[in-house]
């Protein structure tokens, strides 16, 4: 029997880093996924399959997840947590799968985080989204103690959503979203700890941005309502600027934001900056002219908004 779960990556639209102090959000799952497949075995192991390398760990020290890598930890731990609850169990082989850049800001840690949970609870009892979700979070926090859980609920759920209420926002407009990878890979956790030390400095001028960003965020639910692309893309703009003045950004990708600047609409980073990739909101015409105007060493691809979220299966 194996069982098959799948997670679409994200991006985050509006909120980033604000989000991680308690202001709201707009994230959408994108259609990138990565597929975690669970399979008993007989060994008295755990063996983890990743494109990361590979991890066996028997199943009398999974309760030690705190002393394995990063990398593996999540899964360690949600393993160790839904056999603890399902005796008898002989072993378990994990496989994961993903067509989601690694550490860019597309969210390949929370999907897979998402995906595992739904793919080893599925071998014993099936999971609500809820449930998974919850579960995902904790994973997800034994690598980012200060995960705001945005990431994991659009990959759980799937669509563009406001965060933290989860309502879904119906995109009635076509958003040609282009996303640029700097191929800098960056540390979401090193990243919110310079975005602390810059709150701690200057708590007024942080508490400013984010009631910025709090308004900002419901001048785009109306903009989206009114169908108005380019005011959308103005406020992509605008967002950017908030994430300038926390010092996410750096050199490079204020580069790629000027180099796109001529043909798009909006464009910022996406995710928690210091590397990964930049946003833009791109109009049909002007798709073929992207890959000319950045760095050859940047990969670029336009991505559609993925409606699914966490999908699961098994088969027999
Ligand atoms: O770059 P990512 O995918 O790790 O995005 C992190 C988003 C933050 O707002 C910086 C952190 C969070 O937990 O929301």
């Amino acid at each position: 029997m194996k069982s098959i779960a799948s997670a679409p990556a994200k991006i985050i639209l509006f909120g980033e880093h604000f989000v991680v102090h308690g202001t709201p959000a707009i994230l959408a799952a994108i259609d990138k996924r990565v597929t975690v497949t669970s399979t008993f075995t007989e060994n008295g192991t755990v063996k983890i399959n990743s494109e990361l390398g590979t991890l066996e760990v028997s199943i009398s020290s999974l309760y030690k997840y705190k002393e394995v890598e990063s990398e593996f930890r999540p899964f360690v731990y949600l393993t160790n947590k839904i056999i603890d609850s399902n005796q008898n169990v002989k072993g378990l082989e994990i496989t994961i799968n993903s067509d989601i850049p690694i550490g860019v800001g597309l969210g390949s840690s929370s999907a897979c985080c998402v995906a595992t949970t739904a793919s080893i609870s599925g071998l014993f009892k099936e999971l609500s989204s809820e449930e998974i979700l919850k579960m995902s979070i904790e994973a997800e926090k034994t690598i980012f103690p200060d995960s705001s859980g945005a990431d994991c609920t659009v990959c759980t759920y799937g669509g563009m959503i406001e965060y933290p209420s989860i309502e879904k926002i119906d995109n009635t407009f076509d958003l040609n979203l282009l996303i640029a990878n700097s191929m800098i890979p960056h540390n979401t956790k090193n990243s919110v700890e310079k975005v602390n030390k810059f709150k701690e400095n200057d708590e007024e001028r942080f508490s400013q941005l984010c009631d910025l960003e709090t308004k900002l965020i419901g001048e785009v639910i109306t903009v989206m309502k009114n169908n108005d692309t380019a005011a959308f893309g103005l406020k992509m703009s605008e967002n950017q600027k908030y994430l300038e003045e926390i010092q996410v950004s750096n050199d490079t990708l204020r580069g790629m934001i000027s180099s796109l600047k001529e043909i798009s609409l909006g464009t910022k980073i996406t995710g928690a900056g210091d590397g990964g990739c930049v946003i833009a909101l791109v109009k049909d015409e002007n798709m073929s002219k992207v890959p000319a105007l950045l760095p050859k060493d940047k990969k670029c691809f336009s991505a559609k908004i993925d409606t699914k979220g966490v999908v699961w299966k098994i088969e027999k």
